[in-house]
């Protein structure tokens, strides 16, 4: 069933770039108008160390706000569009400039563990109430001055993602999710098909494509701004923790993208946890604009919040991920953002019981200072150009895990719907916001004096 070679993948991208991979295929501009304010658009600096908007250092002072398309929608939808604003704002009053979203996600909407609804229901059938809830959702962070990161697809069951486009094209809707009989391996190996079964992968990736398509040449129903214009967005993300893909995919999913948005970065979303190797499959070639990494001490077994020794060992092996991290990119000639991490609440002070360790009342003191130690680094390396900012998940504002859930079961927080409310999410009153805040103006500080 698995096997790797993707002849007509290789084949199209082989077509896709005549001569070889060109940093800048042809431009092709999707809509219409010449207009568009280039030095709005962030780039990539001459060496490689960093980002730049109009001429000037831009750092990453980001969160994770996945969940804003389906808040931006309107009530009758599962939104909340005034409380997205009011969250926005709050964000932007924290001093963050840039947040990575959702713009996808998949049906069928009896799905378990899955953001609803969906943007897109069945392949190529889209849900315009959400597409608006990204409209507004882009506009607000416009108007408060961020930039956007846009997840055009995910590893993982939570948005539908890889898992439901392999669903789509073997027409059997029975995906083994972890949990139960099947473990994380198994799931992974079902998601892979997505780029690494031959039977699959050509037609997934033309779905996949055609999805791209519609979002990027989308013209946003509150501004009028086409998306593929936009210099709201940041970078289009292939996809949400992609793991081991193929090299190939790389370059031919974001040479797309390019060839749709020249003007917009591209990145990969990798984790960048395996090794070097894994890192380079993804980030060594001429379209993917910068890396990415992720630290998940608890989820990698090296943190359990029950056990207050394990503390010290997770940021040690935060500082020592850091490290390696910003090593490769520097080599590669990349900026690099971490744009996920997190940690759960204090619950130490309650081993093993659950319901204490997702209350939003118990106390951040370890998130607290692993967020602060790490932060901290992350300037260090920053004023060397070896990083350039990052993105905390994720921030879930006013909403509480204590929440009833909407008319969709949903609550909306920074914990999506396959994780425990309330593991990760960072509240509008938790004493985080502060150490967030502090991070944030020192970034600013410093990319003010570059
Ligand atoms: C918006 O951000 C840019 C940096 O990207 C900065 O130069 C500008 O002053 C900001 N504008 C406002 C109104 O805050
Ligand atoms: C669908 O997949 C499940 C799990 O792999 C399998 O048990 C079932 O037989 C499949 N159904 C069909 C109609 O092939
Ligand atoms: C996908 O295929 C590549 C070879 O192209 C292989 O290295 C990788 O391990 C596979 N990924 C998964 C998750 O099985
Ligand atoms: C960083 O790299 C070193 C040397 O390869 C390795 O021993 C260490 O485990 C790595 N750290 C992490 C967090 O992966």
């Amino acid at each position: 069933m698995k096997t790797f070679i993707l002849s007509s993948l290789a084949l199209a991208v082989a077509s896709l770039l005549p001569g070889g991979v060109s940093a800048h295929p042809a431009h092709h501009k999707p809509g219409h108008g010449n207009n568009v304010d280039k030095e709005a658009f962030i780039k990539v600096n001459d060496d490689g160390t960093g980002f730049t908007r109009y001429g000037q250092p831009y750092m990453i002072r980001g969160a994770n706000y996945w969940q804003g398309i389906n808040l931006g929608a309107d009530d009758c939808n599962g939104g909340d569009r005034e409380r997205m604003e009011r969250e926005v704002k709050q964000m932007a009053a924290m001093g963050i400039n840039n947040v990575r979203v959702m713009a996808a996600s998949e049906g069928p909407d009896d799905q378990r563990f899955r953001m609803r609804p969906s943007l897109m229901p069945k392949p190529g059938v889209y849900r315009e109430p959400i597409f608006e809830g990204l409209d507004y959702l882009l506009d607000a962070i416009d108007r408060n001055n961020m930039t956007a990161v846009m997840t055009m697809n995910n590893f993982w069951h939570w948005s539908g993602g890889f898992s439901q486009y392999v669903a789509w094209i073997i027409g059997n809707q029975t995906i083994p999710y972890p949990e139960g009989d099947f473990g994380w391996d198994e799931f992974t190996q079902y998601s892979a098909r997505f780029y690494n079964d031959t039977e699959v992968a050509p037609k997934a990736q033309q779905m996949f494509k055609d999805h791209i398509k519609t979002v990027i040449t989308r013209k946003n129903t509150v501004n009028g701004k086409v998306y593929g214009e936009d210099p709201t967005i940041m970078s289009w993300q292939l996809a949400n923790e992609p793991q081991e893909g193929p090299a190939e995919w790389f370059v031919d999913i974001g040479s797309y993208m390019k060839e749709l948005a020249p003007n917009h970065l591209v990145s990969a979303g990798l984790e960048s946890k395996e090794d070097h190797y894994d890192f380079l499959r993804a980030h060594d070639n001429d379209v993917i604009d910068y890396a990415t990494c992720h630290l998940w001490v608890e989820n990698r077994g090296v943190y359990d919040p029950s056990d207050v020794n394990t503390f010290q060992p997770s940021i040690d092996y935060g500082l020592s991920f850091l490290a390696n991290t910003s090593t490769w990119a520097s080599e590669l000639g990349k900026p690099l953002i971490m744009e996920e991490f997190g940690m759960a609440r204090d619950a130490f002070l309650k081993p093993y019981d659950l319901a204490f360790k997702l209350n939003p009342d118990t106390p951040t003191s370890h998130k607290d200072e692993f967020y602060g130690t790490l932060f901290d680094k992350i300037v260090d390396y920053a004023k060397e150009g070896k990083f350039t900012g990052s993105n905390f998940w994720a921030y879930a504002g006013e909403g509480r895990s204590t929440d009833n859930p909407n008319q969709y079961g949903m609550v909306w927080l920074g914990d999506p719907p396959h994780e425990n409310r309330g593991w990760y999410s960072v509240y509008d009153k938790d004493t985080t916001v502060q150490v967030i805040k502090d991070y944030n103006a020192k970034l600013k500080a410093l990319e003010e004096s570059q």
